[in-house]
């Protein structure tokens, strides 16, 4: 019954940006029972066996028939999931990390045949794999030089995927997303970076705050809108309580972050602040 008041109480008052809030109910946990003891069955240690059957898809077949291209196998099926989607169009893709140019090589195959596919490294040798004709473009230069990146952007982008297998030191990874997301990546348009296991490996380790915990903290973004509000706020009529709202970047930019084995990826959308709407 007091629920029920002051849900009507805020009906009203969200229309004056007012709402009235409550201690949250949340579920209380005895002390006795530690995290690991309730979830038990999941913690418990099972046997597991090494990867044999390879991956079934067309872009591991062409990865299969390329030279000088280094990938693990469990990354196909991610990358069929989350590049399908750009295949029907001409799109710009940058890779940071050529080596041997064969994912370059493979992309161009992968993708629209009038696809741009862009690749940068601090290793000049690396100029040797561009392929103008195909639309492989090889730039020379740091990941972490933010001069250089605007200037590539500046050249060849903005871009549709930006897929970073560059140095995988944490605080390049960081760096470059922080140069890249916003002014280098398209709308509707995917970064992801790869070999993100190098956050449990020290000596790859480099920055306060390792990838993977930079990329959760992503998460608690994708959550910003509630952050201080009440859900009536997001109801009809409360949607004008809203008009003056403020949203991190990031926020305000990001649909999705996807965290798989050593590869995260966060797709880039513009977003509207949710609305919930109860029909009766
Ligand atoms: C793992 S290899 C790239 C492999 C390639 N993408 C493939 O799939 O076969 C990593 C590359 O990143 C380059 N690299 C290392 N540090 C870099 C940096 N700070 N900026 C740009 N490239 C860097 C290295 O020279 C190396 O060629």
């Amino acid at each position: 019954m007091m629920r029920k008041l002051l849900t009507l109480a805020n009906k009203v008052l969200v229309r004056f940006n007012l709402v009235i809030v409550t201690t949250p109910q949340v579920l209380s946990v005895s002390s006795s029972s530690s995290p690991d003891s309730l979830l038990a069955d999941l913690t418990e240690k099972v046997p597991v066996v090494p990867a044999t059957a390879a991956p079934n898809n067309e872009l591991f077949r062409l990865f299969s028939k390329e030279q000088n291209v280094h990938k693990w196998h469990h990354y196909f099926e991610i990358y069929e999931r989350h590049f399908d989607r750009y295949r029907d169009r001409p799109i710009r893709m940058l890779e940071i990390g050529v080596a041997g140019g064969g994912s370059l090589r493979m992309w161009q195959k992968f993708f629209h045949p009038d696809s741009t596919i862009v690749g940068i490294d601090i290793d000049p040798s690396c100029l040797a794999h561009e392929n103008a004709d195909l639309g492989i473009q090889v730039r020379i230069g740091s990941q972490t030089d933010n001069g250089f990146l605007a200037a590539v952007n500046g050249e060849l982008g903005p871009f549709d995927v930006i897929l970073d297998d560059g140095s995988h030191h944490t605080s390049d990874q960081i760096a470059s997303f922080g140069a890249l997301f916003r002014t280098a990546l398209n709308d509707g348009g995917c970064y992801i970076v790869e070999d993100t296991h190098t956050s449990y490996w020290s000596d790859w380790v480099d920055s306060l705050e390792t990838f993977i915990e930079f990329s959760k903290r992503a998460v608690d973004l994708l959550h910003e809108p509630y952050v201080g509000r009440v859900g009536l706020e997001f109801w009809d009529g409360g949607a004008e309580a809203l008009e003056e709202a403020r949203l991190t970047y990031l926020s305000a930019n990001l649909s999705c972050v996807s965290f798989y084995d050593s590869i995260v990826v966060f797709d880039k959308k513009a977003r509207s602040l949710p609305r919930v709407e109860l029909r009766q």
